[in-house]
């Protein structure tokens, strides 16, 4: 019974992976606690963009002023200081379960796109997310550039969950034994 739990604990979190060459190894608790911080955090960044496309939509349409003026507000506090802080500790607890597990950085294609996807997420989200953002507070309407934006993100977000669930085998190189 106590081996069943064990190999079912290895099967949902393997450590027998083919080695990459890292200096250090997250130890499991370690790891499994970077994991909760790095699933939240990752998962949150979709809960903004989800929230943040709706208060956009229901801005859009209303035509009471003040309210499209703290749904634009409401928007403007998820873009900052929430997204980037989200963004950061996914990106550090990501890369930090790269290199202290046996995934490593560079060699699973579906790590590799979602750090891609990570890149496209902050330069997009800090060029021209935030942006749009400060002029719809503006003018008091959002602009179809914003929503297009948020449903974007959705899109990728959706896209790195799902890789990360499925983690389709390929690798851009040989896992290195040591
Ligand atoms: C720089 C960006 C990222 C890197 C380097 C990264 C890396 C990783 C790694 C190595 C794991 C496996 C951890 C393990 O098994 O111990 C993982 C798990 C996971 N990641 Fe990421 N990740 C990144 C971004 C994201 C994003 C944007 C999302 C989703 C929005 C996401 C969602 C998840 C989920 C749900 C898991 C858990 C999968 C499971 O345990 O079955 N990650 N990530």
């Amino acid at each position: 019974m106590v081996n069943d739990h064990a190999r079912l604990a290895e099967l949902a979190m393997p450590q027998s992976l083919p080695r990459t060459r890292t200096s250090f190894r997250l130890a499991r608790a370690h790891r499994q606690v970077v994991l909760i911080v790095h699933v939240l955090a990752s998962v949150g960044l979709f809960g903004i963009a989800l929230t943040a496309l709706g208060f956009a939509t229901l801005a859009l349409r209303s035509d009471d002023t003040s309210m499209r003026q703290a749904l634009l507000r409401a928007i403007e506090l998820l873009d900052r200081p929430l997204l980037p802080i989200l963004a950061v500790v996914s990106v550090a607890s990501g890369v930090l379960l790269c290199l202290g597990t046996a995934w490593g950085l560079f060699t699973h294609v579906w790590i590799v796109t979602k750090q891609v996807i990570m890149a496209t997420l902050i330069v997009t989200g800090v060029f021209w997310i935030g942006e749009s953002a400060r002029q719809a507070l503006e003018v008091g309407t959002p602009s179809a550039v914003l929503l297009g934006l948020y449903a974007s993100h959705l899109a990728l977000l959706v896209t790195a969950t799902t890789l990360s669930i499925v983690k389709p085998k390929a690798q851009l190189k040989k896992e290195m034994t040591r």
